[in-house]
């Protein structure tokens, strides 16, 4: 990524922002992630929740929850979604979610929408918008037959950014697209670009000026920070 991106990051993780980080399989999903937890403020409370312990959080108060395969009677199974919903009850500032790959979207979407504000999980896409058409499936796989503008409403209310991530042909690990989701207007879940992969040159640049960068961290709440206020 670029050291702007970095910072940016930063910013919308102190502040609270719900975000995804999606990517195709082992384009450096977990990774990123990592690195987006460090930006935790370190007196919160987190509750991780993974497969396999792979999240390294330096933070003093951190719970890490691990999933359970079901043993040879094909008992004793522990689902990420059941820690999800565990991790609730322990009072967290923060859950850290390693995937979501199922129903737990839902859990994880309504305790993003009901303050646990600052969530922060990866998914499986190769897109931005394909990683909102794969939440709605993981919603529809909770099983609660929600209509689909009610699952869409969920998520546009919940996330606030995707990273998207990518291995291009070379197997080069990279952020290729920042995106904000701004809300709903009809059916559609409204998204703004605000970083993407200049195909040319082959970075990471900003989509947008600086002026409509800040305005968008405004409707999120957030206040701009100096740097970000200096002209280019
Ligand atoms: N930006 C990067 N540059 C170089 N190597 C990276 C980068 N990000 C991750 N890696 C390496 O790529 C490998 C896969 O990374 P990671 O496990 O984070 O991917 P993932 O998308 O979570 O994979 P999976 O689909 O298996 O969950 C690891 O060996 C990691 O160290
Ligand atoms: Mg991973």
């Amino acid at each position: 990524m670029i050291p702007d991106l970095a910072e940016f990051l930063k910013l919308c993780v102190e502040n609270r922002l719900n975000i995804v980080v999606s990517g195709g399989t082992g384009s450096g999903k977990t990774t990123t992630l990592n690195v987006l937890s460090s930006f935790i403020p370190s007196g919160e409370r987190i509750v991780t929740i993974e497969d396999a312990a792979e999240l390294q959080l330096r933070q003093g108060h951190v719970i890490s929850l691990e999933s359970r395969p079901p043993n040879m009677e094909g008992k004793g199974a522990i689902t990420i979604r059941e820690l999800v919903r565990n991790a609730l009850r322990m009072r967290p500032d923060r859950i850290v979610v390693g995937e979501v790959r199922s129903g737990e979207a839902l859990d994880m979407l309504q305790a993003m929408n009901t303050g646990h504000d600052g969530s922060l999980t990866t998914g499986h896409a190769n897109t931005p918008r394909d990683m909102l058409a794969r939440l709605e499936t993981m919603v529809l796989m909770a099983g609660m037959d929600l209509p689909l503008r009610a699952i869409r409403e969920q998520i546009a209310s919940a996330i606030n950014l995707i990273v998207q991530q990518n291995r291009d042909k070379n197997g080069k690990r990279k952020i290729t697209e920042l995106v904000a989701i701004l809300g709903i207007e009809g059916e559609n879940i409204i998204t703004q670009n605000l970083y993407h992969l200049d195909k040319k040159e082959g970075n990471l640049v900003p989509t947008l000026g600086r002026s409509k960068v800040i305005s968008v961290l405004e409707g999120y709440g957030i206040n701009a920070p100096d740097w970000l206020r200096e002209v280019d």
